[in-house]
């Protein structure tokens, strides 16, 4: 079962995420937390090198999910649930945002992507959620708001053909958690 999470800087994924494996091992399901981009070589470098143009960008984020789809794989093989945070959706939101034609970004990780057996889009108001990545101190170089307003835009756009299930990130976060709990099991119910 391989579970993906998107939304925009801010959205609260991280902390959903925690909650959410505590639930699934709590009724002793293996579960396997991973990241996009990956702390794989390709995955660290694209984080934190400075000035990459936004084609470059798009090559390395893809470039990463390439290898860390290798690792989900076997993580699948050996019977985890993987839940990831941010995959194929991040690359098509954050870098036709920068400018990247969608279409060429959509061929490219066609070839490299599995599709997740659900994805979660935290849909939130990213003034809200530029608040709340400012309260932590975190200043990085995509956390503009216009930017992520066109990230958000991007997101929903592709929310139908990529078959997101859109849940409102904007409440508090133990209504949040527990929808997404929710769903997550109606999946898994539907899987067996
Ligand atoms: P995060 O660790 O807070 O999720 O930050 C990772 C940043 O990388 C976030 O701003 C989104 C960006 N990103 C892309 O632009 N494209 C991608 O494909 C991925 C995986 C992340």
């Amino acid at each position: 079962m391989f579970i993906v999470f998107e939304g925009i800087d801010g959205s609260g994924k991280s902390s959903v995420i925690a909650r959410l494996k505590d639930n699934l091992e709590s009724y002793g399901k293996k579960v396997k937390i991973t990241v996009e981009p990956s702390k794989g070589e390709i995955g660290s470098y694209v984080l934190t090198k400075r000035g990459l143009n936004p084609m470059t960008e798009a090559l390395l984020f893809t470039a990463d999910r390439s290898e860390h789809t290798e690792q989900i794989m076997r993580w699948m093989d050996k019977g985890y649930i993987v839940i990831c945070d941010r995959y194929v959706g991040s690359t098509l939101a954050y870098q036709s945002a920068a400018g990247i034609d969608i279409e060429w970004l959509k061929d490219i990780n066609s070839e490299v992507a599995i599709k997740p057996d659900v994805t979660i889009l935290m849909d939130i108001d990213p003034a809200i959620s530029l608040k709340r990545v400012n309260a932590r101190g975190e200043k990085t170089r995509f956390e503009k708001l216009k930017y992520l307003k066109r990230v958000r835009d991007a997101y929903l756009e592709i929310a139908d053909e990529y078959d997101f299930v859109i849940v409102d990130a904007n409440r508090d976060r133990d209504s949040v958690a527990r929808d997404i709990i929710d769903i997550v099991w109606r999946v898994l119910h539907a899987s067996v």
